[in-house]
């Protein structure tokens, strides 16, 4: 499996992805986590990208795609989550591919709309000791569980200004990616809306595995 999770903000790439990683093996890569780490880390690259992060705009392609690249090296079977994300980081993908001689399988978008993916963002939580996401409603966070003990945080650009931003910057730069792969015949859509598990079963399908 190679693909890439396209789709807005809250449509559940990252819920989509951990699921599909954990079914068949695949590498999850998530250029947010990867942004998300760099932050943590202190470092001068995090504290460069925290102030997009932040902001909820993206990350200058040059930086990201340095910070993306090494992910892909030695994988066999992975989900992108995030990444690309316009058209020069589509293009940067087909080169590191091409150099690799690699072919993607598909790119699935999921699909929904953006008063919905506001009201899901502003209850995703994240676990700082496993990652794994969940939803105060949809999916809530386990108690006392030895497998994922928290605790349970919100995003910092989960706030509602900077997901209207990030929502903007998806409609106008990432959304176009969705031709950009149909001309290689390579796209598929997914009506996010549905349950997770739902959403899950035709991500499975779109991409030929059950
Ligand atoms: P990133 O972490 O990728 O954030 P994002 O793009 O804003 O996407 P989200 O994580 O918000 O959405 P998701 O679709 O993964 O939703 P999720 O599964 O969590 O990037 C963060 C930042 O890093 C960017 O803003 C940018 O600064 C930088 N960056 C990253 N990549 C970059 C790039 N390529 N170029 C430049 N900069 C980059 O689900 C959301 C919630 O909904 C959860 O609570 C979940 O439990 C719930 N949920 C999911 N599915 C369902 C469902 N079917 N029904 C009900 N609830 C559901």
């Amino acid at each position: 499996m190679k693909i890439i999770l396209l789709g807005p903000q809250g449509s559940g790439k990252g819920t989509q992805a951990s699921r599909l990683a954990e079914k068949n093996g695949a590498k999850h890569i998530s250029t947010g986590d990867i942004v998300r780490a760099e932050i943590k880390s202190g470092s001068d690259l995090g504290k460069k990208v925290q102030e997009y992060n932040d902001r909820g705009d993206l990350v200058p392609d040059e930086t990201i795609i340095e910070m993306f690249k090494p992910h892909l090296d030695g994988a066999d079977a992975w989900i992108l989550d995030g990444f690309p994300r316009n058209e020069s980081q589509a293009k940067a993908l087909d080169e590191a591919l091409d150099e690799l001689g690699i072919t993607l399988d598909k790119a699935v978008a999921l699909e929904a709309p953006d008063d919905d993916l506001v009201a899901r963002l502003s209850g995703r939580r994240q676990s700082e000791a496993t990652g794994k996401i969940y939803h105060v409603e949809h999916d809530p966070p386990p108690e006392n569980s030895s497998d994922d003990p928290g605790p349970f945080i919100q995003r910092d650009d989960d706030t509602e200004e900077a997901i209207r931003n990030r929502l903007n910057i998806y409609h106008e730069q990432t959304e176009p990616l969705k031709d950009y792969y149909e001309r290689q015949n390579l796209l598929a859509t997914v009506d996010a809306m549905q349950e997770i598990d739902a959403v899950t079963k035709d991500v499975l399908g779109a991409v030929g595995e059950r």
